[in-house]
């Protein structure tokens, strides 16, 4: 298969090797599943200082990165994409003006060919080349980071662990907390007592139906009393005669008597 190509456009190119290097992305990137680019708005920029940045217009604290260098470094992305058979690149900058980052986008994404991140610096990027160039604006939460090179490595990181064969067992991407609506049941390993705290008795019966319907009521119970908002939606999607019975048994052993 073709690896999913990102290009990303950004003033820290090094920073990406936190994504190429380390881990199960780095395992990805060495066995080619996905390739990155980047591209350095500085070598875009039309004078001698090699500038990418300007005040702004109206006033205000800051800079704001300039159109012109990150148009030029958008259209080398887009055309190299091109060049690899994706005929329509899709650009995407990360803001925290953006749509909130989600499982289902994440799923979304990691189906197409390759992606084109803009990553802002200072105040932001002037958004007439918003406007004429991205496709997608996207956050990763409701706080503001100093730079988009952070979130935009949370979305590859995101999007190559479910490519398939990313992760080792097949199975893993599936089990993932939000992929069932619902957050991860807690995990345990050796020993099976630390500190004079137990393992959950179940988890050591060795029945396998047992113990995956104990997982599936710490999931619900923990998606309760942490999140209710996502158990809204879980709620709204339909939830079985099973499942509904589970959380109920959970509410009544966790009620404050
Ligand atoms: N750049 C700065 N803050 C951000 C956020 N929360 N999400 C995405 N990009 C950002």
């Amino acid at each position: 298969m073709m690896p999913f190509a990102c290009d990303v456009l950004t003033l820290f190119p090094e920073m990406f090797n936190a994504v190429t290097q380390y881990g199960v992305t780095g395992k990805a990137w060495k066995n080619r599943i996905f390739e990155l680019t980047t591209w350095n708005p500085r070598d875009f920029s039309h004078n001698s200082h090699r500038t990418v940045d300007d005040s702004p217009y109206g006033g205000g604290p800051g800079m704001v990165m300039m159109a012109e260098p990150l148009e030029e470094a958008i259209m080398q992305a887009k055309s190299r994409q091109q060049g690899l058979g994706i005929t329509h690149p899709e650009v995407v900058y990360l803001s925290p003006q953006g749509e909130k980052l989600t499982h289902a986008t994440v799923k979304e994404l990691s189906l197409g060919s390759g992606l084109i991140f803009v990553c802002g610096r200072y105040e932001g990027v002037d958004e007439r080349l918003i406007v004429r160039q991205v496709d997608r604006e996207i956050s990763i939460g409701d706080y503001v980071l100093s730079g988009g090179e952070i979130a935009a490595m949370v979305l590859i990181d995101a999007i190559v662990r479910q490519i398939p064969d990313v992760l080792g067992d097949p199975e893993s991407a599936n089990q993932d907390s939000f992929v069932n609506g619902l957050l991860d049941y807690p995990h345990y390993t050796r020993p099976e007592i630390y500190r004079g705290d137990q393992v959950p008795e179940i988890l050591m019966s060795g029945n396998h139906a047992h113990i995956q319907r104990w997982r599936l009521q710490q999931s619900l119970g923990r998606t309760w009393s942490r999140r209710p908002d996502l158990l809204e939606t879980k709620l709204a999607h339909g939830m079985t005669t099973e499942e509904q019975k589970l959380l109920e048994e959970y509410k009544q052993s966790h009620k404050t008597r």
